[in-house]
């Protein structure tokens, strides 16, 4: 097991005497090669648990074990098994991305690690290399984050964590650098994503967890994960125009209308009778298309996370 977290909280104080649970008794486990992502709102608590595995922030309760020992222990050791791109932009100031990737590549001691054939090969892969030597300052915010991404994957330890590596990244890099992580982990290295993306992540992790309020809603593979919540369908039909009045068929357990589009959530046992349903309207000319899918992971985090606004408001 690369990692153990058993039972962590933190909790921070906030003003006066008031007291925010960041972590609120979370437990995880990953193993080698493993993509995990771990998803949830603005201050969920993702980065607050990610500081702790990499031994920045201690845990006010709870356990956390790498490679079979406590990081408490030794968060130095956690350092090295670790390679974290963080949230935050790194300020490389007049450093070029090529010298910040070869100064991390050394700091991480790439013992084995040819750094610069590494490192060619990344800024390829990435469609970065016109910006090998363009001082850090004059760099867009993209290719900035993508620097971000090669210094935490130059010489990877066991565990790559990436707190929202794609954000800003166009969707063509995207995949590229999902390619790279996809080649990481065939060498055993495992892999935490954080982030608000939540399609992409279905895409690419082998396990995922929502993070809501400091504890976990759900935690699994996706599409366990998306049982666990509903084994819905969806139809989506688009109405001729906007004034288009039709009658919501006994099979929909919910409908929703926008202009002129309207979404209806189905059992799985429906789906024919829904088929048939929009044939029907399709040839008496009171839709134009219609389309039927799979629950999204995105639909599941937003039903799980609304719910529990409502409850906790
Ligand atoms: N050093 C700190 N002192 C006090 N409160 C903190 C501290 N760090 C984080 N928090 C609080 O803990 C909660 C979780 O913050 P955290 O940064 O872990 O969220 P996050 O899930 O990473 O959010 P985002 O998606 O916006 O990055 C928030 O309420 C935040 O205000
Ligand atoms: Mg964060």
């Amino acid at each position: 097991m690369i990692l153990e977290v058993k039972g962590v909280s933190k909790v921070f104080s906030g003003r006066g005497k008031s007291r925010i649970v960041a972590n609120d008794d979370l437990t995880f486990s990953l193993k080698e090669g493993e993509i995990f992502g771990l998803l949830g709102h603005n201050g969920a608590g993702k980065t607050t648990l990610v500081n702790q595995i990499i031994g920045l922030i201690t845990p006010t309760s709870g356990e956390i074990n790498l490679l079979g020992k406590s990081v408490l222990k030794s968060p130095a050791r956690a350092r090295s098994i670790c390679s974290l791109q963080p949230q935050s932009q790194l300020p490389l100031g007049f450093l070029t991305p090529a010298q910040a990737v070869t100064i991390m590549g050394k700091m991480r001691a790439g013992q084995g690690f040819d750094v610069k054939r590494r490192m060619e090969r990344l800024f390829e892969k990435l469609d970065i290399g016109r910006w090998a030597n363009t001082e850090g300052q004059r760099l867009s915010g993209g290719v900035r984050r993508l620097t971000a991404f090669c210094m935490a994957v130059i010489v990877p330890g066991n565990l790559v964590i990436l707190d929202e590596p794609t954000n800003d990244v166009d969707p063509v890099r995207r995949r590229y650098l999902w390619q790279i992580i996809r080649e990481i982990t065939s060498d055993g290295t495992s892999v935490i994503l954080v982030t608000h993306n939540v399609l992409e992540a279905e895409k690419a992790v082998d396990r995922v967890a929502i993070l809501h309020q400091g504890k976990f809603l759900a935690k699994g593979t996706p599409s366990a994960v998306k049982n666990s919540v509903s084994n819905k369908m969806r139809l989506e039909v688009s109405l001729t125009n906007e004034l288009s009045q039709i009658e919501i068929p006994t099979w929909a357990v919910s409908s929703q209308r926008k202009g002129t589009r309207l979404f209806f959530s189905l059992p799985q046992s429906s789906v024919l009778a829904a088929i048939d349903w929009a044939r029907g309207q399709a040839e008496q000319g009171r839709i134009i298309d219609y389309s039927l899918s799979p629950t999204t992971i995105e639909d599941v985090y937003v039903e799980l996370t609304s719910e529990k606004e409502l409850l906790t408001s």
